[in-house]
């Protein structure tokens, strides 16, 4: 059974890296982050391979890469480029390891003059994470994010709530947005690869994740 996975987030910021590469590490997955912006100060893709500890083989390159930290349909036309999700194809893993692939932002950001990240996330028609803040406003964010996803067709598999536990935002959480809380991750002094497994091994659904090695 296939265990690709797309993360986004209820915002930029939100943690999609952090969960990303402990979905890497946990899943022996292969990473990409097609459309990349604000290249300058890093990228996500360099990011989960020092977190994960993940060698560049096991990442893909960027399908977009952008060096203003900006919206990618406008980093794309600062650079006088347009991006085409059709160019924006998912790939085929050689070693047999399932795909975890992560958005720019949330699902409403635009990445061209008509097409914005949900777009992108159903032409992929990959399983969606969605990455929420646990502290208070997430119960807006989410649901909001969830129904966009679900309105367009997407396949939701949950959310994780990242940051300190907050049991009743949770359970509002799987309540009204209908997708369960399929794993939490706390507030990390130290993020490692040792630390993102055990993190998985204790706070996540092992059910939605038939694949883990961990
Ligand atoms: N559970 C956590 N504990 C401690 N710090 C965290 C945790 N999750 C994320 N962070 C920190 O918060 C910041 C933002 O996280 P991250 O880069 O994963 O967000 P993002 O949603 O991927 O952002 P972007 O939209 O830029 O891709 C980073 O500095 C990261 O190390
Ligand atoms: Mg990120």
């Amino acid at each position: 059974m296939s265990q690709d996975l797309f993360v986004t987030g209820t915002d930029t910021n939100v943690g999609k890296t952090v969960l990303s590469a402990l979905l890497v590490a946990a899943l022996d997955a292969v990473y990409w982050k097609p459309i990349q912006t604000g290249a300058t100060e890093g990228t996500d893709r360099r990011t989960i391979m020092k977190l994960a500890e993940i060698p560049a083989e096991q990442t893909l390159p960027e399908t977009y890469l952008f060096d203003p930290p900006v919206s990618p349909h406008l980093a794309a036309r600062l650079a006088g480029a347009r991006i085409d999700l059709a160019r924006i194809r998912k790939p085929a893993i050689a070693s047999g390891r399932p795909l975890v692939a992560e958005g720019a932002g949330g699902v409403l950001v635009p990445v061209n003059d008509s097409d914005f990240m949900l777009d992108l996330i159903c032409a992929l028609g990959m399983p969606v994470v969605v990455a929420a803040r646990s502290a208070l406003g997430t119960i807006n964010h989410t649901c909001l994010t969830v129904g966009a996803l679900r309105d367009a067709g997407a396949s939701v598999k949950g959310v994780v709530a990242i940051g300190a536990e907050n049991r009743n935002n949770e359970e509002a959480i799987a309540t009204y947005s209908g997708v369960p809380i399929i794993g939490r991750i706390p507030q990390l002094d130290t993020i490692s690869r040792r630390v993102l497994l055990e993190v998985f091994r204790v706070h996540f659904d092992r059910r939605a994740f038939p694949v883990a090695h961990a």
